[in-house]
């Protein structure tokens, strides 16, 4: 049975975290997948974390099953931070998931479930697990144009032009925040116009929430998403806890769905805990519960959205310095969008060769696209950095 299987196509992220480890290069760098990095190179645990791990280990005094939609307490402190008080807590529905993957994955299974024929609209480009997810659930796909390859900003009349061809009860995938590979992102007004489209189409945003904290703040990366569920009927939305907690390898998430009403409110709840069931029982529990205990303790709380405002004026300073290294390297104002981009990535808009250079010659580290994680990038290598990269053109 198992001779039937064929080759499965790798992904382009991960399969950049087993090339950097097997180069024996010392001096290579890593601006490959999405982690954050100190400047030591380091994915810390952060401060908070460690202080409630340690809480969670001594108080704890049961590891039996918590509920099918995961710890409500956990539910509802992610609620508040994603969406603030804009919307009625009682039109939300939240279920724990594994990491926002885990999200994305439920989320995608209710649409399946409520609305077949559906179709996955996503931004070309997009995170490379959307396509790919969509497409090994075996739902429609289309994409929508995102990104302006020679202003490096969002062409957004290429994607209003797109999503014009939305259908009533289609999906639209949308970054909330921070987008993934590009950098580039809409404006509160750009915001206000795709709601408008949405809503006249009457087709469900999906956003995907990975990043918030990480661009111009917490609340600030939120302002998008809660302009949006304010005004409309209903909205998926995927939150994930790998970067704003670093709880990657424990993998917190949530699905969280706005509902129009009671009844559907009741139909979702119970649709989403029976996914939970069907797919893995019950959400892992360590993470959120250390998740919760830092959303509802103070002196944790406040650490930690200190520890994240670091993290995140690092990668602000980390991008200003890339953009002027380039600047003097290239003697123009070529890649000056660096500065302007927010979170953790920007696309460079390099040629497939450029990267693959890179990688060979100088043990840069890059995802084909040309995407980098801004904070891998090295505080005080800027200018070998952009020497490398303008050697290596082609
Ligand atoms: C990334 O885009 O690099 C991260 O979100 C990690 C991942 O799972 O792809």
């Amino acid at each position: 049975m198992l001779k039937n299987l064929t080759p499965q196509p790798p992904d382009k992220i991960i399969e950049m975290i087993g090339l950097f480890r097997a180069d024996t290069r010392t001096d290579k760098l890593d601006l490959g997948v999405g982690v954050y990095k100190d400047d030591a190179g380091k994915t810390p645990v952060m401060r908070c974390v460690k202080a409630a791990e340690a809480r969670l280990v001594a108080e704890q005094d049961s590891k039996s099953y918590v509920g099918l939609l995961g710890d409500l307490g956990f539910v509802d402190l992610m609620r508040d931070l994603v969406l603030g008080d804009t919307v009625s807590a009682n039109r939300v529905v939240g279920a724990q998931a594994p990491g926002g993957t885990g999200a994305i994955h439920q989320l995608l299974e209710l649409v399946k479930l409520a609305h077949p024929n559906a179709t996955v609209w996503y931004s070309d480009p997009t995170w490379p697990n959307h396509p790919a997810m969509v497409k090994h659930m075996q739902m429609k796909a289309a994409t929508y144009r995102y990104f302006d390859t020679q202003t490096r900003g969002v062409d957004f009349d290429g994607m209003m032009g797109d999503l014009a061809g939305v259908a009533a009860d289609d999906v639209v995938i949308l970054h909330g925040c921070c987008h993934n590979p590009t950098g580039a992102n809409l404006s509160a007004d750009q915001w206000e116009q795709v709601t408008d489209l949405l809503q006249a189409k009457g087709a469900t945003p999906f956003i995907d929430f990975a990043y918030q904290g990480f661009g111009d703040g917490l609340e600030q990366d939120a302002a998008a998403v809660r302009q949006m569920a304010a005004r409309v009927p209903q909205m998926l939305l995927a939150a994930s806890c790998s970067k704003n907690f670093g709880l990657y390898r424990d993998r917190v998430g949530m699905a969280l769905v706005l509902t129009p009403d009671a009844e559907t409110h009741g139909l979702t709840k119970g649709a989403l805990a029976s996914l939970n069931r069907l797919n893995f029982s019950f959400p892992p529990d360590h993470g959120a519960k250390v998740v919760q205990m830092i959303l509802s303790d103070p002196e944790l709380r406040a650490d930690w959205q200190a520890e994240l405002e670091e993290m995140r004026l690092r990668m602000l300073d980390l991008r200003t310095g890339l953009a002027e290294a380039l600047r003097r390297e290239t003697n123009s104002d070529d890649f000056d969008f660096v500065a302007h981009h927010r979170g953790m990535f920007s696309r460079l808009g390099l040629p497939g060769e450029q990267v693959q250079a890179l990688r060979d010659d100088s043990g840069i580290y890059m995802v084909g696209d040309s995407r980098i994680n801004v904070a891998g990038l090295p505080a005080t290598g800027m200018d070998a950095l952009a020497k490398a990269i303008v050697a290596s053109r082609p």
